[in-house]
């Protein structure tokens, strides 16, 4: 069975001891949790900070982006080898925020997602159609261009590395998240083009998680879907409160899935 894996990613949010604060917050509540896999995504900055308080607990750190080069003359961008260095485990590439403002495409995406695997980090791919893509009808031919191209030259050994995450980007910080049916919609329609490619048993180890206004009060009903395995969370993972009712709910609600 998957384990399902909830993250908090952060985004530009939280300076350094609020990040210690945060994460220090979530490590006690949480400790006992070992039937979700716990990521948290803070800025560059808070990496090695929350590292420190999360080492040896249940908690593991990501990042949200790296370069797909691993050194050089490229000023102001992030190494994996810097972020493994600094006890990355995961590393977010390819979310909607950074297709819509920084220029990333499927093919950097690929880029990059080839990069973290070499070098041994864990890579969280983005995928999600937008709203006009979705009223248009065209939110599958979206999330199969995003998947087939972000994944190009990916074996199954690799892919086995990795995490998807479907975020719709009309659900991202607008408070109206997929309903169940939608997303499991799209879950399914991503597990069956991993099964084409790389066979139905290797298809079925592959999490896929859900992102978009995801809260407490709507986590038990998503994540209860078949192909839906966690969740990728933004704003409701700045308050201890609701990052933890998240995971603690996810961890009742898989027990009867
Ligand atoms: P929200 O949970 O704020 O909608 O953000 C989702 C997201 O983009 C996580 O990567």
């Amino acid at each position: 069975m998957r384990k399902p894996i909830i993250a908090g990613n952060w985004k530009m949010n939280k300076t350094v001891e609020e990040s210690i604060a945060l994460s220090n917050g979530i490590k006690r509540d949480l400790f006992d949790i070992d039937n979700i896999e716990i990521v948290l995504c803070p800025p560059f900055t808070s990496l090695t900070d929350v590292s420190d308080v999360i080492t040896d607990t249940n908690i593991s750190l990501g990042a949200q982006n790296m370069f797909w080069e691993t050194k050089g003359a490229y000023t102001g961008e992030i190494a994996p080898d810097m972020l493994k260095h600094v006890g990355c485990k995961y590393v977010i590439i390819g979310h909607s925020e950074r297709r819509a403002y920084f220029g990333e495409t499927n093919e950097t995406v690929n880029k990059k997602v080839k990069t973290a695997l070499k070098e041994g980090l864990l890579p969280i791919m983005c995928v999600g159609e937008r709203l006009e893509e979705r009223e248009s009808q065209k939110t599958f031919d979206v999330i199969s261009e995003h998947v087939k191209k972000g994944l190009a030259d990916i074996g199954k050994k690799e892919i086995l590395s990795m995490v998807i995450a479907y975020e719709p980007v009309w659900a991202i910080g607008t408070g109206k998240n997929a309903t169940p049916d939608q997303a499991q919609e799209v879950h399914k329609f991503i597990r069956d083009i991993l099964a084409k490619k790389y066979g139905e048993k290797i298809s079925e180890e592959i999490r896929i998680q859900y992102g978009g206004s995801v809260k407490p009060d709507n986590i038990e009903s998503l994540i209860k879907e078949k192909d839906i395995d966690g969740a990728l969370v933004g704003g409701a993972s700045l308050k201890e409160e609701s990052f933890i009712g998240i995971v603690k709910k996810s961890s009742e609600a898989v027990k009867e899935k």
